[in-house]
Protein backbone atom coordinates (compact mmCIF):
# COMPACT_ATOMS: atom_id res chain seq x y z
CA UNK A 1 0.00 0.00 0.00
CA UNK A 2 2.71 2.34 0.24
CA UNK A 3 3.90 3.87 -3.02
CA UNK A 4 5.03 1.32 -5.12
CA UNK A 5 8.76 2.08 -4.94
CA UNK A 6 11.18 -0.38 -5.98
CA UNK A 7 12.84 0.08 -2.79
CA UNK A 8 9.80 -1.45 -0.24
CA UNK A 9 8.98 -4.36 -3.18
CA UNK A 10 12.68 -5.84 -3.35
CA UNK A 11 13.90 -5.49 0.13
CA UNK A 12 11.92 -8.47 1.96
CA UNK A 13 13.31 -11.69 1.27
CA UNK A 14 10.69 -12.84 4.17
CA UNK A 15 9.92 -16.31 3.13
CA UNK A 16 6.16 -16.97 2.58
CA UNK A 17 4.15 -16.29 5.75
CA UNK A 18 6.68 -15.53 8.00
CA UNK A 19 6.74 -12.41 9.80
CA UNK A 20 10.27 -10.82 10.31
CA UNK A 21 11.37 -10.73 14.03
CA UNK A 22 12.01 -6.94 13.68
CA UNK A 23 8.53 -6.47 13.03
CA UNK A 24 6.99 -8.60 15.84
CA UNK A 25 8.87 -6.53 18.20
CA UNK A 26 7.57 -3.04 16.94
CA UNK A 27 3.87 -4.74 16.65
CA UNK A 28 4.13 -5.96 20.56
CA UNK A 29 5.18 -2.42 21.51
CA UNK A 30 2.30 -0.29 19.95
CA UNK A 31 0.04 -0.99 23.18
CA UNK A 32 -3.69 -1.27 23.29
CA UNK A 33 -5.22 2.31 22.59
CA UNK A 34 -7.10 3.73 25.66
CA UNK A 35 -11.41 3.75 25.49
CA UNK A 36 -11.82 6.83 24.13
CA UNK A 37 -9.29 6.37 21.13
CA UNK A 38 -9.63 7.67 17.47
CA UNK A 39 -8.80 5.78 14.70
CA UNK A 40 -7.90 7.29 11.51
CA UNK A 41 -6.92 5.19 8.80
CA UNK A 42 -6.90 5.02 4.83
CA UNK A 43 -6.27 3.68 1.43
CA UNK A 44 -5.70 4.69 -1.98
CA UNK A 45 -7.85 4.29 -4.82
CA UNK A 46 -5.15 3.24 -7.20
CA UNK A 47 -6.23 -0.80 -7.83
CA UNK A 48 -8.44 -3.34 -6.89
CA UNK A 49 -7.74 -4.18 -3.03
CA UNK A 50 -5.91 -7.47 -3.01
CA UNK A 51 -5.55 -9.58 -0.23
CA UNK A 52 -2.73 -7.84 1.17
CA UNK A 53 -4.91 -5.07 2.08
CA UNK A 54 -7.84 -7.40 3.86
CA UNK A 55 -4.73 -9.11 6.22
CA UNK A 56 -2.73 -6.18 6.49
CA UNK A 57 -5.25 -3.21 7.18
CA UNK A 58 -8.99 -4.12 6.73
CA UNK A 59 -8.74 -7.17 8.93
CA UNK A 60 -7.42 -4.68 11.98
CA UNK A 61 -9.94 -2.35 11.75
CA UNK A 62 -12.89 -4.92 11.89
CA UNK A 63 -11.12 -5.75 14.39
CA UNK A 64 -10.86 -2.17 16.26
CA UNK A 65 -14.34 -1.16 15.42
CA UNK A 66 -15.86 -3.14 17.99
CA UNK A 67 -13.94 -1.15 20.60
CA UNK A 68 -13.78 2.31 19.13
CA UNK A 69 -14.57 4.46 16.40
CA UNK A 70 -12.97 5.55 13.22
CA UNK A 71 -12.39 7.82 10.43
CA UNK A 72 -11.89 5.62 7.55
CA UNK A 73 -11.08 7.46 4.13
CA UNK A 74 -10.42 5.86 0.73
CA UNK A 75 -7.32 7.99 -0.01
CA UNK A 76 -7.98 9.04 -3.90
CA UNK A 77 -5.89 12.50 -3.48
CA UNK A 78 -3.29 10.08 -2.53
CA UNK A 79 -3.66 7.99 -5.73
CA UNK A 80 -3.71 10.94 -8.21
CA UNK A 81 -0.22 11.70 -7.03
CA UNK A 82 0.46 8.14 -9.16
CA UNK A 83 -2.09 8.42 -11.14
CA UNK A 84 -3.27 11.49 -12.17
CA UNK A 85 -3.15 10.50 -16.03
CA UNK A 86 -6.03 8.08 -15.46
CA UNK A 87 -8.50 10.04 -12.81
CA UNK A 88 -11.44 7.86 -13.96
CA UNK A 89 -9.73 4.90 -12.66
CA UNK A 90 -8.74 6.10 -9.50
CA UNK A 91 -12.44 7.35 -9.14
CA UNK A 92 -13.92 4.07 -10.59
CA UNK A 93 -11.92 2.18 -7.90
CA UNK A 94 -12.36 4.18 -4.63
CA UNK A 95 -16.35 3.91 -5.43
CA UNK A 96 -15.41 0.26 -5.41
CA UNK A 97 -13.37 0.11 -2.38
CA UNK A 98 -15.74 2.00 -0.43
CA UNK A 99 -18.11 -0.98 -1.42
CA UNK A 100 -15.72 -3.22 -0.81
CA UNK A 101 -15.13 -1.87 3.02
CA UNK A 102 -18.63 -2.23 3.46
CA UNK A 103 -19.16 -5.60 1.91
CA UNK A 104 -16.34 -6.88 4.13
CA UNK A 105 -18.51 -5.65 7.44
CA UNK A 106 -16.78 -1.90 7.98
CA UNK A 107 -19.55 -0.81 9.94
CA UNK A 108 -20.66 2.73 7.86
CA UNK A 109 -22.49 3.69 11.02
CA UNK A 110 -20.70 3.65 13.92
CA UNK A 111 -17.13 4.74 11.75
CA UNK A 112 -17.44 7.40 9.35
CA UNK A 113 -16.49 6.07 5.68
CA UNK A 114 -15.75 8.82 3.03
CA UNK A 115 -13.59 9.43 0.27
CA UNK A 116 -11.06 11.94 0.63
CA UNK A 117 -11.90 14.96 -2.43
CA UNK A 118 -15.20 15.02 -1.00
CA UNK A 119 -14.01 16.95 2.47
CA UNK A 120 -11.86 19.62 1.52
CA UNK A 121 -11.07 20.51 4.56
CA UNK A 122 -8.06 18.10 4.24
CA UNK A 123 -6.52 20.29 1.35
CA UNK A 124 -6.85 23.41 3.76
CA UNK A 125 -5.47 22.18 6.72
CA UNK A 126 -2.82 20.72 4.20
CA UNK A 127 -1.96 24.10 3.29
CA UNK A 128 -0.65 24.80 6.62
CA UNK A 129 1.31 21.97 7.16
CA UNK A 130 3.01 22.64 3.90
CA UNK A 131 4.25 26.01 4.91
CA UNK A 132 5.85 24.21 8.15
CA UNK A 133 7.24 21.64 6.67
CA UNK A 134 11.03 21.88 6.05
CA UNK A 135 11.69 20.41 2.29
CA UNK A 136 14.54 18.57 3.81
CA UNK A 137 11.86 16.28 6.03
CA UNK A 138 10.01 15.42 2.77
CA UNK A 139 13.23 14.58 1.15
CA UNK A 140 14.54 11.75 3.51
CA UNK A 141 11.16 10.26 3.03
CA UNK A 142 12.40 6.70 1.76
CA UNK A 143 9.62 6.28 -0.82
CA UNK A 144 10.80 9.73 -2.47
CA UNK A 145 14.37 9.41 -1.69
CA UNK A 146 14.81 5.67 -2.53
CA UNK A 147 12.07 5.43 -5.74
CA UNK A 148 13.61 8.92 -7.43
CA UNK A 149 14.67 6.70 -10.76
CA UNK A 150 11.47 4.94 -10.70
CA UNK A 151 9.27 7.78 -10.17
CA UNK A 152 11.17 9.74 -13.02
CA UNK A 153 10.57 6.28 -15.46
CA UNK A 154 7.06 6.27 -14.77
CA UNK A 155 6.43 10.22 -14.69
CA UNK A 156 5.22 10.56 -10.78
CA UNK A 157 8.46 12.57 -10.18
CA UNK A 158 6.07 15.48 -9.45
CA UNK A 159 5.17 17.88 -6.43
CA UNK A 160 2.31 15.61 -5.30
CA UNK A 161 3.64 13.00 -4.64
CA UNK A 162 6.55 15.09 -2.95
CA UNK A 163 4.09 16.03 -0.10
CA UNK A 164 2.51 12.85 0.42
CA UNK A 165 2.87 12.47 3.60
CA UNK A 166 1.90 16.39 4.26
CA UNK A 167 -1.58 15.30 2.83
CA UNK A 168 -1.49 12.38 5.11
CA UNK A 169 -0.69 14.35 8.26
CA UNK A 170 -3.47 16.47 7.48
CA UNK A 171 -5.67 13.51 6.88
CA UNK A 172 -5.40 12.13 10.56
CA UNK A 173 -4.82 15.43 12.19
CA UNK A 174 -8.36 17.54 10.71
CA UNK A 175 -10.09 14.67 12.55
CA UNK A 176 -7.53 14.57 16.04
CA UNK A 177 -7.10 10.91 15.16
CA UNK A 178 -5.45 9.35 17.86
CA UNK A 179 -4.01 6.11 16.72
CA UNK A 180 -3.52 5.01 13.01
CA UNK A 181 -3.40 1.28 11.89
CA UNK A 182 -0.74 1.36 9.27
CA UNK A 183 1.48 -1.44 7.62
CA UNK A 184 5.25 -1.75 8.67
CA UNK A 185 5.84 0.39 5.11
CA UNK A 186 3.84 3.33 6.12
CA UNK A 187 6.17 4.07 9.26
CA UNK A 188 7.97 6.78 7.82
CA UNK A 189 4.70 8.53 6.61
CA UNK A 190 3.42 8.18 10.43
CA UNK A 191 6.40 9.30 12.12
CA UNK A 192 6.97 12.83 9.82
CA UNK A 193 3.01 13.04 10.62
CA UNK A 194 3.70 13.31 14.10
CA UNK A 195 7.11 15.69 13.70
CA UNK A 196 4.32 17.84 11.31
CA UNK A 197 1.61 18.01 13.99
CA UNK A 198 4.13 18.59 16.85
CA UNK A 199 5.50 21.66 15.06
CA UNK A 200 2.04 22.67 14.02
CA UNK A 201 1.20 22.68 17.79
CA UNK A 202 4.44 24.36 19.12
CA UNK A 203 4.16 27.10 16.16
CA UNK A 204 0.65 27.84 17.14
CA UNK A 205 -0.33 26.76 20.30
CA UNK A 206 -3.13 24.18 18.64
CA UNK A 207 -3.65 21.00 20.86
CA UNK A 208 -3.32 18.42 17.61
CA UNK A 209 -2.90 14.85 19.25
CA UNK A 210 0.24 13.27 17.79
CA UNK A 211 -0.81 10.10 16.37
CA UNK A 212 -0.21 6.82 17.38
CA UNK A 213 0.67 4.07 15.34
CA UNK A 214 -0.98 0.36 15.64
CA UNK A 215 0.43 -2.25 13.87
CA UNK A 216 -0.38 -5.21 12.35
CA UNK A 217 0.93 -8.21 12.80
CA UNK A 218 1.03 -9.00 8.91
CA UNK A 219 3.01 -12.05 7.45
CA UNK A 220 4.81 -11.02 4.06
CA UNK A 221 2.30 -12.50 1.42
CA UNK A 222 3.30 -14.28 -1.26
CA UNK A 223 2.14 -13.78 -5.34
CA UNK A 224 0.50 -16.36 -7.31
CA UNK A 225 4.34 -16.41 -8.66
CA UNK A 226 6.01 -16.92 -5.74
CA UNK A 227 7.70 -13.61 -5.42
CA UNK A 228 6.38 -10.88 -3.03
CA UNK A 229 2.61 -9.66 -3.52
CA UNK A 230 2.44 -6.38 -4.91
CA UNK A 231 -0.05 -4.44 -7.55
CA UNK A 232 2.96 -3.47 -9.67
CA UNK A 233 3.94 -7.38 -10.38
CA UNK A 234 0.69 -8.23 -11.53
CA UNK A 235 1.09 -11.14 -9.09
CA UNK A 236 -2.07 -10.10 -6.24
CA UNK A 237 -4.94 -12.01 -5.76
CA UNK A 238 -8.09 -9.27 -5.85
CA UNK A 239 -9.64 -9.35 -2.12
CA UNK A 240 -12.96 -10.50 -3.98
CA UNK A 241 -12.82 -13.06 -6.65
CA UNK A 242 -15.42 -15.62 -8.63
CA UNK A 243 -14.14 -19.24 -7.45
CA UNK A 244 -13.09 -19.97 -11.10
CA UNK A 245 -10.42 -16.57 -10.73
CA UNK A 246 -9.32 -18.01 -7.57
CA UNK A 247 -9.21 -21.96 -8.67
CA UNK A 248 -6.63 -20.42 -12.15
CA UNK A 249 -4.09 -18.36 -9.54
CA UNK A 250 -4.06 -21.15 -6.92
CA UNK A 251 -3.51 -23.40 -10.06
CA UNK A 252 -0.47 -21.33 -11.35
CA UNK A 253 0.82 -20.84 -7.83
CA UNK A 254 4.05 -22.51 -7.18
CA UNK A 255 4.42 -24.99 -4.77
CA UNK A 256 7.28 -26.73 -2.80
CA UNK A 257 9.81 -27.87 -5.73
CA UNK A 258 11.17 -30.67 -3.68
CA UNK A 259 7.71 -31.88 -4.43
CA UNK A 260 8.70 -32.86 -8.56
CA UNK A 261 6.15 -36.58 -8.87
CA UNK A 262 3.15 -36.65 -6.42
CA UNK A 263 4.90 -39.54 -4.17
CA UNK A 264 7.93 -36.73 -3.03
CA UNK A 265 7.38 -35.23 0.41
CA UNK A 266 7.47 -31.81 0.76
CA UNK A 267 7.54 -29.05 3.47
CA UNK A 268 4.63 -26.66 3.36
CA UNK A 269 7.15 -23.72 5.61
CA UNK A 270 8.74 -23.72 1.56
CA UNK A 271 5.28 -23.26 0.12
CA UNK A 272 2.65 -19.86 -0.90
CA UNK A 273 0.14 -22.21 -1.07
CA UNK A 274 0.72 -23.04 2.81
CA UNK A 275 0.98 -19.23 3.95
CA UNK A 276 -2.50 -18.81 2.55
CA UNK A 277 -3.78 -21.91 4.26
CA UNK A 278 -2.68 -20.47 7.57
CA UNK A 279 -4.82 -17.40 6.43
CA UNK A 280 -7.98 -19.32 5.34
CA UNK A 281 -8.19 -22.77 6.67
CA UNK A 282 -8.98 -24.04 10.17
CA UNK A 283 -6.65 -25.88 12.74
CA UNK A 284 -7.39 -29.15 11.49
CA UNK A 285 -7.08 -28.39 7.52
CA UNK A 286 -3.69 -26.83 8.82
CA UNK A 287 -2.62 -30.28 9.96
CA UNK A 288 -3.89 -32.27 7.44
CA UNK A 289 -1.59 -30.04 4.99
CA UNK A 290 1.43 -30.64 7.20
CA UNK A 291 1.11 -34.06 8.02
CA UNK A 292 -0.22 -34.82 4.20
CA UNK A 293 2.26 -32.52 2.67
CA UNK A 294 5.45 -34.03 4.12
CA UNK A 295 4.02 -37.43 3.94
CA UNK A 296 3.43 -36.79 0.21
CA UNK A 297 0.12 -38.35 1.78
CA UNK A 298 -1.73 -35.46 -0.02
CA UNK A 299 -1.08 -34.03 -4.03
CA UNK A 300 -0.66 -30.56 -4.62
CA UNK A 301 -3.76 -30.68 -6.74
CA UNK A 302 -5.99 -31.53 -3.95
CA UNK A 303 -4.19 -29.13 -0.90
CA UNK A 304 -5.26 -26.24 -3.86
CA UNK A 305 -8.33 -27.53 -3.71
CA UNK A 306 -8.65 -27.26 -0.13
CA UNK A 307 -7.52 -23.87 0.27
CA UNK A 308 -9.76 -22.68 -2.95
CA UNK A 309 -12.93 -24.26 -0.73
CA UNK A 310 -11.74 -22.23 2.52
CA UNK A 311 -11.44 -19.40 0.63
CA UNK A 312 -14.45 -19.18 -1.19
CA UNK A 313 -16.42 -19.76 2.07
CA UNK A 314 -14.74 -16.67 3.64
CA UNK A 315 -15.37 -14.79 0.22
CA UNK A 316 -18.75 -15.39 -1.01
CA UNK A 317 -20.53 -13.31 1.40
CA UNK A 318 -18.82 -10.17 1.03
CA UNK A 319 -18.86 -10.81 -2.93
CA UNK A 320 -22.99 -10.93 -3.18
CA UNK A 321 -22.87 -7.70 -1.26
CA UNK A 322 -20.24 -6.19 -2.83
CA UNK A 323 -21.71 -6.44 -6.27
CA UNK A 324 -25.38 -5.85 -4.49
CA UNK A 325 -23.98 -2.12 -4.04
CA UNK A 326 -22.27 -1.78 -7.10
CA UNK A 327 -24.70 -3.05 -8.83
CA UNK A 328 -27.55 -0.43 -6.83
CA UNK A 329 -25.61 3.06 -7.56
CA UNK A 330 -28.37 4.83 -6.06
CA UNK A 331 -27.85 2.94 -2.98
CA UNK A 332 -23.90 2.94 -3.31
CA UNK A 333 -24.45 7.18 -3.56
CA UNK A 334 -26.14 7.25 -0.61
CA UNK A 335 -23.58 5.57 1.66
CA UNK A 336 -20.98 7.71 0.29
CA UNK A 337 -22.83 10.63 0.59
CA UNK A 338 -23.98 10.18 4.32
CA UNK A 339 -20.41 9.18 4.81
CA UNK A 340 -18.69 12.19 3.66
CA UNK A 341 -21.09 14.78 5.30
CA UNK A 342 -20.45 13.52 8.09
CA UNK A 343 -16.56 13.66 7.52
CA UNK A 344 -16.89 16.82 6.40
CA UNK A 345 -18.99 18.26 9.55
CA UNK A 346 -16.05 16.84 11.76
CA UNK A 347 -13.45 18.32 9.85
CA UNK A 348 -14.91 21.71 9.70
CA UNK A 349 -15.20 21.78 13.41
CA UNK A 350 -11.69 21.22 13.55
CA UNK A 351 -10.61 23.49 10.85
CA UNK A 352 -12.56 26.29 12.72
CA UNK A 353 -10.35 25.80 16.06
CA UNK A 354 -7.24 26.13 13.43
CA UNK A 355 -8.27 29.21 12.27
CA UNK A 356 -8.63 30.33 15.24
CA UNK A 357 -5.19 29.25 16.16
CA UNK A 358 -3.21 30.87 13.22
CA UNK A 359 -5.58 34.01 12.92
CA UNK A 360 -5.46 33.04 9.17
CA UNK A 361 -9.01 32.35 7.77
CA UNK A 362 -12.50 33.82 8.92
CA UNK A 363 -14.91 31.92 10.98
CA UNK A 364 -18.63 31.69 9.16
CA UNK A 365 -21.58 29.21 10.23
CA UNK A 366 -21.42 27.36 6.68
CA UNK A 367 -24.95 26.73 5.11
N1 LIG B 1 -0.36 6.23 2.60
C1 LIG B 1 -1.35 5.26 2.99
C2 LIG B 1 -1.08 3.96 2.24
O1 LIG B 1 -0.55 3.97 1.17
C3 LIG B 1 -2.75 5.73 2.70
C4 LIG B 1 -3.12 6.90 3.54
C5 LIG B 1 -3.36 8.16 3.12
C6 LIG B 1 -3.34 6.88 4.93
N2 LIG B 1 -3.70 8.95 4.15
C7 LIG B 1 -3.69 8.20 5.30
C8 LIG B 1 -3.23 5.90 5.90
C9 LIG B 1 -3.95 8.55 6.63
C10 LIG B 1 -3.48 6.24 7.23
C11 LIG B 1 -3.83 7.56 7.58
O2 LIG B 1 -1.47 2.95 2.77
FE1 LIG C 1 2.59 -26.77 -1.00
FE2 LIG C 1 0.42 -28.09 -0.30
FE3 LIG C 1 1.98 -29.02 -2.25
FE4 LIG C 1 2.84 -29.09 0.25
S1 LIG C 1 1.07 -30.19 -0.59
S2 LIG C 1 4.00 -28.38 -1.49
S3 LIG C 1 1.91 -27.23 1.08
S4 LIG C 1 0.79 -27.14 -2.27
Amino acid sequence: MSQDSKSSETKSSVAAGEVKSSDLQIARASEKPAPGSLIMSGMRSTHHLHIGNFHGALKQWLDLQKDYRGFYGVMNWHAMTSRYKEPHEVQRFAREIFAEWIAWGLDHEKNVIFIQSEVPEHIELNMFFMMLTPMSWLERVPTWKDAEEDAKATDTHNLGRFMYPVLQAADIAIYRGTHVPIGQDQIPHLELSREIIRRFNFLYGGNLPEPKPIFSETPTLMGSDGRKMSKSYNNAFNLTQEPDEVSKTLRLMPTDPARVRRNDPGEPTKCAVYSFHKLYSKAEDLTWVESGCRSAGIGCGDCKKKLGENIEAQMAGPRVKKRELLENPAQLDQLIEDGCMRARKEARRQLEAVKEWTGIGISYDYP
